[in-house]
């Protein structure tokens, strides 16, 4: 299919509607998908997210989907040919799922460690997110699905994240916060971007003529579809002439029928509706739902029959990054011995983020199953040492759940069976047979089986009337009204509240009942039921665990502890307020280290956490949010198997007071980026700034490298570097590129000008050429509103961090 072929095609359907159909087919229908339009071949167009897996049109467990690790993992492989890979899986999830639009990747930048959806972005860094993205964006489309680049843009934290104006200097949007959505613009075509909730100097986002009708599109050249992020689209007027093509979700929009009537009164030319219409139909006719042209990736020509299991463990084994390993302690010897295996975490691996990220997917491999099945048998016990969530948890192991859906009379209409205590039906998405109209109650019911005897606790989250009989015995009756405090988020992103507790016994199953009165109006502008049964299991006493696990240590050749944080302290709808590790698990590892110097910690977070104890510990292992083969990719690691391939994509603090940036609260509705240019290495670079824990780039393998020799061929760096190890292994080979001039204006002291991987035995020497790019000499000149070179000398050096460069060339511009 040709471009021109496409277009004519996209004319013909467009000269066919009338203003009605152009307006309503800008605006979504439901959650998640534009309407069909039939008389021209048009199809519904369906999206979902993204960016970790493909969840489709369900937002339920009863849909399962593959879970990936998290974008901050798929970024610390610092390989966008596996990104790639991760896109070709994540186009056939979507295929599956009838699914035609992802809704990923997020490539917003890593400016403060507290930013809530830290997890979810790829780095601190813009050519490192820039490259992700592009193999991401690149390999979905391969395909046949589109992307949405998202946030359009500085959407990089949340805290009034509707409504935050955000001032950033041209200079710091052009050099930080817009490059990667150039880059992946340029490089990969994106079908799609998503307009971010905030303002941006100003302007709100989804009405931004300046950075989406000229930069994005005019500089950019950008010719996919503008959706704004959902329920961002304010404004009929603003949106479609500041460039927004579609509103989502729907049916209640400001585009529709508020727009065809907005041109009908003069307020918006008819052009520009058509403008937008185009967009729209050029993606239809790309994902293959414009019936009168074949799709931009013909079927045969997709990728297929990949095995998601076997990628999802092999992104984690890339993904994790080693940051110490004192005496070799890692790899573990054949010859293991003994293993103490410690952490809530461990039992329940923590595999992805908060918020649109999540999806279901239908095992999670936890590092118990992943050590058990791996080490000789007898050789593993477990302990919990300290539990870090303060909170009670969406009901699931040991709970049978249905739920039950009736009228105002108190008549059946439908019911439905439920993995978990979660309830999150959005616009249709409702069990077969009933609808927002006739339903006035579910009664989520069913047995639950304890793992363990002892007072458990149990809860709810959301509003409205709620019911709660465990046992036969009521623990609540009452409503939680929709207030000032609660927001419309509430019921996805809201505190538990605690309801009562009945002692129970392990093994014993009990009825549970959890009655909902549906509030008819949430604050929310699409109809919603969304409420949650949560839970949680017999308090021990803290010290106790730790004592027992400390126990366990101090009897085996080796200790494991995986720390953690939970589902309250990183996700999207908020920021965290700290860096630290949830519960006691600080005071667990120095426990633990305390009488086994053998003490690896696996620190199992999508962002950056305080490690107090880092230099008492033999290892430490990040391994993100791992993904659905959590497990099985720790084992390999941990054992040998596979070595850790990751490499930091964001500098890790030792305390958050030394993060150079990290203010995420606005000041009367403003969040000023008055650092500049100066964001994550470039400020951590600056002398008045304590050295953080680990570095940019920071990463070891299981052998040794020595940097033998950097020459500059152009502007091109031929590296050779030495496996002087006994294993073989694959370096991240990092060029950083160093102004030795002042310009005259503040620059960052160093910049990631490339990167590639390298691949040898043991003794075996690898020669690799990075392409050092343009920009890397240049800077935004604000007054002439111009890249312009910036001349002189410059020293361009590779290393394995920014802070261990190893040889170097200098080269003048
Ligand atoms: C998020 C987007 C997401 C959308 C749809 C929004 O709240 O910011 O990233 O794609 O919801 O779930």
């Amino acid at each position: 299919m040709t471009d021109h072929a496409r277009e004519t095609a996209v004319e013909q359907a467009l000269g066919k509607l009338d203003l009605d159909a152009k307006a309503r087919l800008l605006a979504g229908q439901d959650m998640w998908s534009l309407p069909a339009l039939p008389e021209i071949g048009l199809a519904s167009l369906v999206m979902s997210d993204g960016p970790v897996g493909v969840r489709g049109v369900r937002w339920t467990a009863d849909d399962p989907s593959v879970a990936l690790p998290s974008p901050t993992a798929l970024a610390a492989t610092w390989d966008p040919e596996l990104a790639r890979r991760a896109g070709h899986l994540l186009a056939q999830e979507a295929r599956r799922k009838g699914v035609h639009v992802l809704l990923a990747p997020t490539v917003n930048l890593h400016r403060s460690p507290l930013g809530g959806r830290h997890f979810e972005a790829y780095s601190e860094d813009p050519l490192l997110t820039g490259a992700i993205g592009t193999g991401y964006v690149t390999g979905v489309q391969e395909g046949g699905v589109g992307t949405t680049v998202k946030h359009f843009v500085a959407n990089d934290a949340e805290t009034d994240r509707f409504t935050v104006n955000n001032l950033v200097g041209e200079r710091a949007l052009r050099e930080l916060y817009l490059a990667p959505f150039e880059t992946i613009v340029k490089n990969a075509h994106p079908w799609g971007i998503m307009a971010a909730y905030n303002c941006v100097n100003g302007t709100t986002m989804s009405e931004h003529h300046y950075l989406q009708n000229e930069v994005l599109r005019g500089e950019w050249g950008f010719d996919g579809f503008v959706v704004s992020d959902w329920m961002a689209a304010r404004d009929t007027v603003g949106a479609i002439n500041g460039g927004l093509d579609v509103a989502m979700p729907g049916p209640e929009t400001v585009y529709g029928t508020a727009l065809a009537e907005a041109v009908r009164d003069g307020r918006v030319e008819e052009s520009v509706v058509d403008a937008a219409v185009r967009n729209v139909l050029r993606l239809a006719a790309r994902v293959g739902v414009l019936d009168t042209v074949p799709p931009a990736v013909a079927e045969a020509a997709r990728p297929s029959g990949i095995d998601a299991g076997a990628l999802a463990r092999d992104i984690a084994c890339r993904s994790f990054v080693l940051v110490r390993n004192e005496g070799s302690v890692l790899p573990l010897p054949r010859d293991v011995g003994t293993v103490a295996l410690i952490g809530t975490a461990a039992r329940e691996a923590r595999i992805l983020g908060g918020g649109s990220a999540q999806v279901f997917p239908d095992q999670v491999v936890s590092p118990l199953d992943g050590l058990a099945a791996a080490l000789p048998a007898g050789s593993l016990t477990y302990f919990v040492g300290a539990d870090p969530s303060e909170e009670l948890a969406v009901a699931g192991e040991g709970f049978a759940l249905r739920a039950v859906c009736r009228d105002a009379e108190g008549r059946l209409i439908g019911e439905t069976p439920l993995p978990s205590g979660q309830v999150q039906w959005l616009g249709t998405d409702l069990p077969e047979g009933v609808t927002h109209d006739t339903i006035h109650s579910v009664e989520l019911t069913g047995t639950f089986t304890p793992r363990e005897s002892g007072p458990h606790q149990f809860g709810t989250r959301g509003v409205g009337g709620f019911r709660l009989t465990v046992d036969g015995q009521v623990l609540f009756d009452g409503e939680k009204p929709l207030g000032p405090d609660t927001g419309p988020f509430e019921a996805f992103f809201g505190a538990p509240d605690e309801r009562g507790s009945t002692a129970l016994r392990a093994g014993q199953p009990v009825e549970v009942s959890l009655r909902h009165l549906v509030l008819k109006s949430t604050g929310v502008p699409i109809k919603s039921i969304v409420f949650s049964l949560m839970h949680q299991d017999p308090r021990r006493d803290a010290d106790e665990l730790i004592t027992e696990a400390v126990e366990a240590a101090r009897a085996a050749d080796t200790a494991i502890v995986v720390v953690a944080t939970t589902e309250r302290v990183e996700s999207e709808g908020f920021d965290r307020k700290d860096m630290r590790l949830p519960g006691r698990q600080d005071d667990l590892v120095r426990a633990v280290a305390a009488v086994n110097p053998q003490t690896v910690v696996v620190v199992n977070s999508g962002s950056p956490v305080e490690l107090p104890w880092r230099e008492d510990v033999a290892a430490v292992l990040l391994s993100w949010f791992p993904g659905q083969e959590a497990g099985n990719a720790l084992a390999d690691v941990l054992l040998g198997a596979r070595e850790p391939g990751g490499r930091l994509p964001t500098t890790w603090p030792v305390r958050l007071r030394d993060a150079p940036v990290s203010r995420v609260v606005p000041d009367k509705g403003e969040l000023r980026y008055e650092e500049g240019v100066l964001i994550g290495y470039r400020a951590w670079e600056r002398e008045d700034v304590p050295a953080p824990a680990y570095a940019f780039g920071h990463g070891l393998g299981y052998t040794d490298w020595t940097y033998e020799s950097l020459e500059l061929v152009g502007r091109t760096a031929r590296v050779r570097v030495r496996n002087t190890g006994a294993r073989p292994g694959r370096e991240v080979v990092q060029v950083y590129v160093a102004p030795l001039a002042p310009a005259g204006i503040e620059r960052p002291a160093r910049q990631l000008a490339g990167f590639t991987s390298a691949e040898a035995g043991p003794g075996e020497t690898a020669e690799v050429m990075v392409q050092l790019p343009e920009r890397a000499f240049q800077v935004w000149d604000d007054a002439a509103g111009c890249w312009a070179v910036a001349g002189g000398e410059y020293s361009v050096e590779a290393g394995r961090s920014v802070t261990d460069r190893r040889v170097g060339a200098r080269t003048t511009v």
